[in-house]
């Protein structure tokens, strides 16, 4: 295990991704994690991450008291990146002052000692990086050495061979690193040694030896299924490990796409296989939403709802069938994870929740169910992968995501007024499908229209209009952590929007949101 101690730097799961693409399992944490989760996972390698913060300031993060001695002694490597080298330095003994030139962006390194770090065939004496500090090593901590310094004289990597201890100065996981692949490639495989043993065929291995850990012979799961990739991936990998003790229900909260109840249970029965049972909830999911308009309300009422439907599922299975359900299937990903319970002192929103994703935060304490959930750690790409290996139609894995609490995060304020839902599906039907007819579906990692609380004056027919505001949104993504607006040509947004509002009564204007994440999230709530 490749170890990541997180301290808030942006590209902290781009770490974690490049590590995982050499086939090296990397899990990432807070960097503020007390020792013992950090012993506990036993790494063969901590990464120290970069940060916004500097050493100096009184509340910057650091890792725990004792992590040097017990890395130290267990013969753990240890790689600070950017402000996680700071920190070594700094923690070491070393000196890390302001920088009498700050350096951003990218520059040349040269390389003084072709070993160790850069010990790699061929390395090139001067290499183009990404740098991003203000601070730099002013006195390295005794026993270290220069490794490479950037073009204004600044230690740019230093390295402890004997105490098995690395620092980067610079952030050698983006591509605007050249050479930072192979920095990483060399540093794992040859300097650590790790070996890279972690593909999708034995994460499918172990999650089935997990689940069949996990749930007793007698036991019986329930799962929820969204029609969506992460919980038919999820369903199916439990499926191979228990068989019939897996009973799924699919529930229509009357928050779904157009006709996405009939399509979804066709597919789970003709292609899947799946024993679905489908429950119609969408009275009691619009009742308890009626007159909601903040965002993380909705979010949790949803979650609630959604507990509360399980619990009487698997009641209903204990009433006719005699079956008593212990576990409930959650298609969770890491970064919802992430993204829900930010690493506290990591900088990163300081603790603040950006969305409570309704399959994490939204959990009820009393819930009965106890949770699996086997894509905890995966991101989505690599959850695909899962299900090609396990023969998931290729058609149900490139769905675009489509997130849990359905149109209510699309219908800004109350989803029951106007006829906002109604609206939405039609305009998303039209949006959706001229993407399909363009041949431009698999090149969006998400596509969706968005139903605006305001209305606006048109002309129809010669007739005055004061009708609804729709959004179009659609983005491209690696992971969702991060997106960029899809650029659309101009005949097809001119099509699209007069298709719209030829075809879809009560909408008079159609805008485009053009903001990638951040400073933006995907969703608009
Ligand atoms: P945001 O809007 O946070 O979305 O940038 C990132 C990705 O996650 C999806 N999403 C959710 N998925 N439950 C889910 O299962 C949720 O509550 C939820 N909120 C957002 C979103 O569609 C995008 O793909």
């Amino acid at each position: 295990l490749v170890l990541i101690l997180d301290f808030g730097s942006q590209y902290t799961h781009l770490i974690t991704r490049r590590i995982r693409s050499l086939n090296v399992f990397s899990l990432c944490i807070s960097g503020t994690s007390p020792l013992e989760t950090i012993t506990k996972l036993k790494p063969r390698v901590v990464i120290l991450s970069g940060g916004p913060h500097s050493v100096h300031t009184p509340e910057s993060p650091g890792f725990p008291d004792g992590f040097i001695e017990w890395a130290e002694s267990n013969g753990v490597f240890v790689l600070g990146i950017c402000y996680g080298f700071q920190l070594l330095v700094h923690r070491l003994g070393g000196e890390v002052k302001v920088g009498l030139k700050q350096e951003y962006g990218k520059m040349e390194i040269h390389v003084e000692n072709a070993c160790g770090l850069f010990g790699w065939k061929n390395v090139g004496s001067k290499q183009f990086v990404w740098m991003s500090h203000g601070d730099e090593a002013a006195k390295l901590p005794n026993g270290f050495e220069v490794v490479a310094r950037s073009d204004q004289g600044s230690v740019a990597a230093i390295q402890n061979p004997s105490k098995k201890f690395y620092g980067l100065q610079y952030h050698p996981e983006v591509t605007h690193t050249p050479e930072g692949m192979e920095t990483l490639r060399y540093f794992f495989f040859e300097i650590c040694k790790v070996t890279a043993g972690w593909k999708m065929e034995n994460v499918l291995d172990e999650e089935i030896r997990v689940i069949k850990d996990t749930v007793g012979p007698q036991e019986h799961v329930i799962c929820a299924l969204s029609g969506g990739v992460d919980s038919t991936v999820a369903a199916t990998i439990i499926h191979k490990a228990i068989g019939d003790r897996l009973h799924c229900v699919f529930v229509d909260n009357g928050l779904l796409r157009y006709k996405e109840r009939e399509r979804v249970m066709e597919t789970f029965e003709k292609d899947l296989h799946l024993p679905v049972t489908c429950i119609d909830a969408s009275d009691q999911f619009l009742k308890a939403l009626k007159g909601v308009t903040d965002p993380e309300m909705k979010r949790k009422i949803i979650g609630k709802e959604f507990i509360c439907i399980f619990d009487s599922f698997a009641q209903d299975l204990e009433l006719k069938l005699g079956i008593k359900p212990s576990y409930l299937v959650q298609g969770t990903l890491y970064p919802d994870v992430i993204e829900s319970c930010p690493p506290p002192g990591s900088g990163r929103n300081h603790s603040h929740t950006i969305k409570s994703h309704h399959n994490v935060g939204g959990l009820p304490k009393d819930m009965k169910l106890k949770l699996i959930e086997p894509l905890k750690l995966l991101f989505k790409d690599e959850v695909r992968q899962l299900g090609r290996i396990m023969d998931v139609p290729e058609g149900f894995l490139k769905r675009h995501p489509f997130p849990g609490p359905g149109l209510a995060v699309r219908v800004l304020g109350d989803v029951t007024e106007d006829n906002a839902l109604d609206i939405l599906r039609q305009v998303d039907e039209i949006f959706i499908r001229s993407i399909k007819d363009a041949g431009l579906y698999d090149s969006i990692w998400q596509a969706f229209a968005v139903f605006l609380p305001i209305k606006s004056v048109g002309v129809q027919g010669d007739k005055r209009t004061h009708s609804h505001v729709v959004a179009i949104r659609a983005v491209t993504s690696q992971d969702g952590m991060t997106a960029d607006w899809y650029n659309f040509e101009y005949k097809f947004l001119a099509d699209l929007s007069t298709k719209i509002c030829n075809s879809v009564p009560g909408v008079n204007r159609v805008v485009q949101d053009i903001t990638s994440k951040p400073p933006s999230t995907i969703e608009w709530e």
